[in-house]
């Protein structure tokens, strides 16, 4: 007689051809929709500028972005975030190049809104490439954070970006508020239904944006980012700062970095399930899989697709990924 107890213990029968494996992981596939691009602007025109920590990986001049960008958008790219890297502007205690009319993405943003009509542009929004001691807020004296002036001029510059065209505003700063200011100066100009504020709600003080920090020339030239970014063993302050985001008015929600933070994205998605669920593959976690592969530890396609599967497995609508060439080179259709 058959066993039925033993058919039920048999997994093979399930996964011994691709299509069965793909009915048994349904919501957990990336397609293109899945994907933002992280973009550095220079404010150096005809700048292409390889960044030493991130091998692969550029700072743009306005002068090269039309031709980054159209074969991406040709394979699918439907989406991407523009940092603006601040090599010759000069840097103060408020940030005051951050919304300039010299700003890279404020000269930029017109532009590709133009070659590329249909593609969503996502602007960060934060003072640090600006600022003289490059924390992300405006200092007290004493080197603490002045909060009311830092939403204040944060969202200024939020503004600023929403008015020459970016439909996404992403403020990565950590200030407490800044959601709530930022949505207000939206809703006074008119433009509340035309922007969406993305929020970096859930963003820990990480040793993983190191990278980043090289490659926007953004690192603190005292102390750290402790005192306004989440502590890595905090879930409790991730719950109250997602859900502190919402109520101000946010549209969609981050937990950054990703990979170290995947119980944090399934309980900020569990609490927060209406809302879009980001999830940003930061710099160091980008070089960490990028030295493996080139070490020959790790298959780098095939890792890199598991671990965009556990990002989407984990909650997340969408992964910010500086892969994301490479990713949609891996979702064309085999010919
Ligand atoms: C700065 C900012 C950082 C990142 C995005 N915006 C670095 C930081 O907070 O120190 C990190 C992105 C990355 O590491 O890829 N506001
Ligand atoms: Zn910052």
């Amino acid at each position: 007689m058959i066993n039925t107890v033993d058919a039920k213990h048999n997994l093979h029968s399930g996964i011994f051809h691709p299509v069965l494996r793909q009915w048994q992981s349904p919501n957990v596939e990336i397609t293109v929709n899945n994907l933002m691009y992280p973009i550095f602007i220079s404010d150096e025109q005809d700048a292409k500028e390889a960044i030493a920590s991130m091998p692969g990986v550029f700072r743009y001049g306005i002068n090269h972005v039309r031709k980054l960008l159209q074969p991406l958008v040709s394979k699918g790219l439907q989406s991407i975030l523009l940092f603006g890297v601040s090599k010759h502007l000069k840097k103060d205690h408020i940030g005051s190049n951050a919304d300039s009319v010299q700003n890279p993405i404020i000269q930029t943003v017109p532009l590709i809104r133009q070659w590329f009509p249909n593609l969503l542009i996502a602007c960060d929004v934060c003072l640090c490439p600006y600022t003289i001691h490059g924390h992300c807020g405006i200092l007290n004296e004493d080197g603490s954070i002045n909060n009311k002036a830092s939403i204040e001029r944060i969202s200024e510059v939020a503004l600023a970006y929403a008015k020459v065209g970016a439909q996404i505003v992403a403020p990565s700063d950590m200030m407490d508020g800044r959601i709530g200011a930022i949505k207000k100066k939206l809703i006074e100009t008119g433009l509340v239904n035309k922007v969406a504020v993305l929020s970096y709600a859930v963003k820990f003080a990480s040793g993983f944006y190191g990278p980043f920090r090289d490659a926007s020339q953004s690192a603190p030239k005292f102390g750290d980012r402790k005192c306004y970014q989440l502590p890595p063993g905090s879930n409790g302050l991730a719950a109250r700062a997602a859900a502190r985001d919402v109520s101000e008015g946010a549209d969609m929600l981050m937990v950054k970095p990703g990979l170290p933070y995947l119980d944090v994205v399934r309980q900020t998605k569990d609490a927060h399930p209406e809302y879009p669920m980001f999830v940003y593959q930061v710099s160091g976690e980008y070089a960490m899989l990028y030295h493996g592969a080139q070490n020959g530890a790790i298959n780098l396609k095939n890792v890199l697709n598991e671990v965009l599967l556990s990002m989407r497995r984990a909650g997340a609508d969408c992964i910010i990924t500086y892969f994301t060439p490479l990713i949609l080179d891996m979702l064309q259709p085999k010919s």
